[in-house]
Parts: C-alpha cells; sequence; structure tokens
C-alpha cells in the first residue's frame, strides 16, 4: 500500500512513521508513506498557501490553487482510491473504517491547518473525510498519524502474530478482556483463576464474557 500525506507541517510527520509497527511495515516493503510539503506548492515568491476568509471573520483559510496542483501531480502519477481530508467536521474514524481503508492500494490524505480548506478542495477532490474525534487538533497531522496507524497494523504480514490485529477492541464491536502476565499473584492481587487452568474453551467464554462486560459498563453504545 502507498500512502501519501500533503501537509504544510511535515516534520510532526516524522516521528510517528519512523517507530513500531510503522516502520516494520515500511522496512518489510509492505507500505510506502510519502510526505509532501505543501509550501512547496505556495504562491508567489512567498509560498503563500492561506489567505483571509471572504465574508469575513476570524482565522485564515487554505487556498484552493497550491492544493489543486499537488493533488493534481500526484494523481498524474498513480490512481488513489480514496483522496481523504482530516477534519473535525466529519464522522469519526472507527474499526470498520479502518479495516476496508487497509484493503486499499493508494489512499492520498490531505492534512488541514487554520480554519480549514477553502470548501471548493472539499468538493472537487476529496472522496472521504474522516474526524478522529470531537476535538480541534492544531492540524490534520496528528490526526492522519493516528489513521494512518490504525491503518498499516492491519495490512496482512505487518503484524507477526495475525491472530494479534483480529482480537483487539472493536473488531467484533465489543472492548477488550483484561489481560494478565507474570507474576500470578502481585503483593496478594492475583491473576483470575481461570486464566491458569490451562481449560482453553473456558478461557475463551470468560474473555467473551468480561469482552461484553466491559463494553456494557464503559461503551453501552456500541452493544446498541
Ligand atoms: N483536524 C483538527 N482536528 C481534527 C480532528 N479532530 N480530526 C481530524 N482532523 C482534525
Amino acid at each position: 500500500m502507498r500512502i501519501d500525506i500533503i501537509s504544510v507541517a511535515p516534520d510532526l510527520l516524522e516521528s510517528p512513521f519512523n517507530h513500531s509497527i510503522v516502520k516494520r511495515a515500511k522496512e518489510k516493503g509492505l507500505a510506502e508513506i510519502v510526505i509532501h510539503d505543501l509550501r512547496s506548492y505556495g504562491l508567489g515568491n512567498y509560498k503563500q498557501i492561506d489567505d483571509t476568509q471572504f465574508g469575513g471573520g476570524a482565522g485564515m483559510v487554505m487556498m484552493i490553487e497550491p492544493i489543486a496542483t499537488c493533488i493534481r501531480k500526484l494523481q498524474a502519477e498513480r490512481n488513489y482510491d480514496e483522496i481523504i481530508y482530516m477534519t473535525p467536521d466529519a464522522a469519526t474514524l472507527n474499526q470498520a473504517t479502518a479495516n476496508t481503508l487497509s484493503l486499499k492500494e493508494n489512499i492520498l490524505i490531505l492534512t488541514g491547518h487554520y480554519k480549514g480548506v477553502d470548501h471548493r478542495v472539499r468538493a472537487l477532490f476529496i472522496t472521504k473525510e474522516i474526524s478522529i474525534g470531537d476535538y480541534v487538533l492544531t492540524g490534520g497531522e496528528l490526526a492522519a498519524a493516528v489513521v494512518v496507524d490504525a491503518i498499516v497494523r492491519l495490512i496482512p504480514g505487518v503484524i507477526g502474530d495475525e491472530q494479534s490485529a483480529l482480537t483487539d477492541s472493536f473488531q467484533d464491536n465489543l472492548l477488550s478482556p483484561p489481560v494478565y502476565t507474570r507474576p500470578a499473584n502481585f503483593e496478594g492481587n492475583k491473576v483470575p483463576a481461570v486464566l491458569l487452568s490451562g481449560n482453553f474453551p473456558k478461557i475463551e467464554d470468560w474473555r467473551s464474557d468480561k469482552a461484553y462486560e466491559r463494553t456494557e459498563q464503559i461503551r453501552p453504545d456500541l452493544l446498541k
């Protein structure tokens, strides 16, 4: 899978993509992530990328020309399955969306700043808009990093133990059951005995009961 990201703050994306699972996916050749600095498509000597909004109001708006030039250049090089805009005024990311996106070949992600992008960008180029939650970040970069992480770990071969991604919270709309490791007794706090029993059907039953119980307590909305 190839993921292109258009950003005015490419430095923000350095670290998240050079660690852990995303780094491993890149090294294995399973994911290629390319960052494009929108500033280099800016207008004039000052490489302008934003301007005040028509109709008045505080905050700058990202202009359509630099974004259009950048997107068109990339589109001339390959077909994108989705062109995604990261924005708080969109449907929230969930596991189903991550699953779907992990099956795509080429994804382009546009990250916003300031007041966001000229709305014509959304109308003309964007095929999907994603929010990562009902709060406003300074820019879409961290949100894009979240989306990329959620997608890349699902690409077959990225996580060694395939089972691990499949048993994550949300894969079946339930939160994960509690997990434990050694020691079996920490200062009198014991691991549930069933997990030490070696009775795997019983362990599975216990895990699904706990997953259901925790979901009911913490996220009853997932059960609806
Ligand atoms: N940009 C700013 N805030 C955001 C959010 N919550 N989700 C996605 N993109 C954003």
